[in-house]
């Protein structure tokens, strides 16, 4: 199995830590409890971090036509992906060249033109400036050449998804995933098929972007939170050998992928399913903010996109994806499961944003202590498991590691 354990030479590291983080997230077992509550250090992450690593802009099957967009942010800044009408994608900073409005509002949609509403200055699908009112007005010097929408710096894909990141200097995607990229071509084909998005809900919490990264990545809280949802889920589909949730020695691996994470049951897990094409449960975590899960039991494929809003608000894109060969009464069948499950109204979706608020008034305590993360510490083998922390504390090490953080300094101990 392709693991490491030390996070990849190429991701960001050097940065000079602001002062204000030294000693907070040091050591491997302990956090402090300020990384989720001060807004201070939420200005940092968007500066340290959100800047400088790829982020997930779309998956390609939702910009298959000329015209086909899709508006986010990277570190707080817009940007527009669109396909062209030349077939090819691109993304561009989502911001007119008159004077800066911010050009399409719309999270997606199609258009044949993107025409600013302040005073029309309208842009092409490639992005090239086609029409400004009274153009003569600026003189001989004006070039529509030359004020195009601007390109974000890097934009690449991995297995059908779109990553975009405002550092020229970003290592390659695939260096970036490292280790992950293989998990990340995993989930993103199915049985050898395409994948295609077939929605997505948009749901807000109020906690800390952090908590669901590491919410998913921590599998043991499955059979805490949510033993009571996953009791009634063995009901409704007749898992016979299981009362619920289901912990199988020696199935379940927590994986440090250097700066990634994932959780992966990889055998026997026929046994507890009513879906045969794919064997393996596997989640995975791409540093900081993208999470690609498949899970066999609801046999759905789901990707999470966190957006960091302020220290205790986050919005999140979460998506219902099904092999292209579905018909329309199979894709029905993989929404409702996808409803029912990770929807944020099913029954896992409920009770884990329940728990973000919880856990973020609980932080509010100043005094309460470093946050623990260090369930299976002492365990050699890189894969970890069962169900412990070594996926959460490979994100740990990408936070460090672009936020400047020296780990070896003053690393506390259990
Ligand atoms: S700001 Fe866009 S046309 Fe003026
Ligand atoms: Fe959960």
């Amino acid at each position: 199995m392709n693991t490491s354990i030390s996070a990849p030479d190429t991701a960001r590291s050097g940065a000079s830590a602001d002062p204000l983080l030294q000693g907070l997230a040091a050591g491997p077992l302990y956090v402090d409890r300020r990384c989720y509550t001060d807004p201070r250090i939420f200005a940092l992450e968007q500066r340290d971090i959100f800047a400088h690593t790829w982020q997930f802009i779309a998956h390609d099957s939702e910009l298959k036509q000329a015209g086909d967009f899709r508006t986010t942010e990277l570190a707080g800044e817009p940007v527009i992906a669109i396909r062209g009408a030349d077939g090819q994608l691109r993304l561009f900073l989502n911001t007119c060249r008159h004077k800066g409005t911010l050009l399409v509002d719309a999270p997606a949609g199609q258009c044949e033109k993107m025409k600013c509403p302040y005073h029309h200055w309208t842009y092409d699908t490639q992005g090239g400036l086609i029409s400004v009112p009274k153009v003569e007005a600026y003189g001989d010097r004006f070039r529509f050449a030359e004020n195009g929408l601007v390109p974000v710096a890097r934009f690449d894909v991995h297995a059908g998804m779109w990553f975009g990141c405002l550092d020229p200097d970003a290592p390659p995607l695939v260096e970036y995933l490292g280790p992950a990229a293989s998990h990340l071509a995993e989930i993103g084909a199915y049985a050898g098929q395409e994948l295609v998005a077939l929605g997505a809900y948009r749901y807000s919490y109020d906690a800390n972007w952090k908590l669901l990264m590491e919410n998913t990545l921590d599998d043991y809280h499955a059979e805490y939170l949510h033993d009571y949802a996953f009791t009634q889920r063995a009901a409704l589909f007749q898992m016979e050998g299981t009362s619920g949730f289901q912990e199988k020695e020696g199935s379940r691996f927590s994986l440090d992928l250097g700066i990634h994470g994932a959780f992966d049951q990889c055998d026997d897990i026929r046994t507890l399913t009513i879906q045969t094409l794919r064997e393996r449960r596997l989640y995975l975590g791409i540093f900081p903010s993208f999470i690609a899960l498949y899970n066999p039991v609801w046999d759905v494929t789901s990707f999470r996109v966190i957006e960091p809003v302020s220290v205790d608000k986050t919005n999140v894109l979460t998506y219902c994806l099904a092999p292209r060969s579905a018909t329309e009464e199979q894709r029905r069948a993989i929404g409702e499961r996808f409803h029912y499950s990770w929807g944020p109204g099913g029954r896992a979706g409920v009770d884990d944003i329940v728990v973000f608020s919880r856990v973020q008034k609980g932080l509010q305590a100043r005094a309460g202590g470093r946050i623990n993360i260090g369930r299976g510490i002492d365990r050699t083998d890189p894969q970890g498991g069962p169900a412990d922390d070594h996926a959460v504390r490979a994100l740990w090490k990408g936070w460090r590691q672009y936020m400047g953080v020296d780990e070896a300094a003053g690393a506390p101990t259990c």
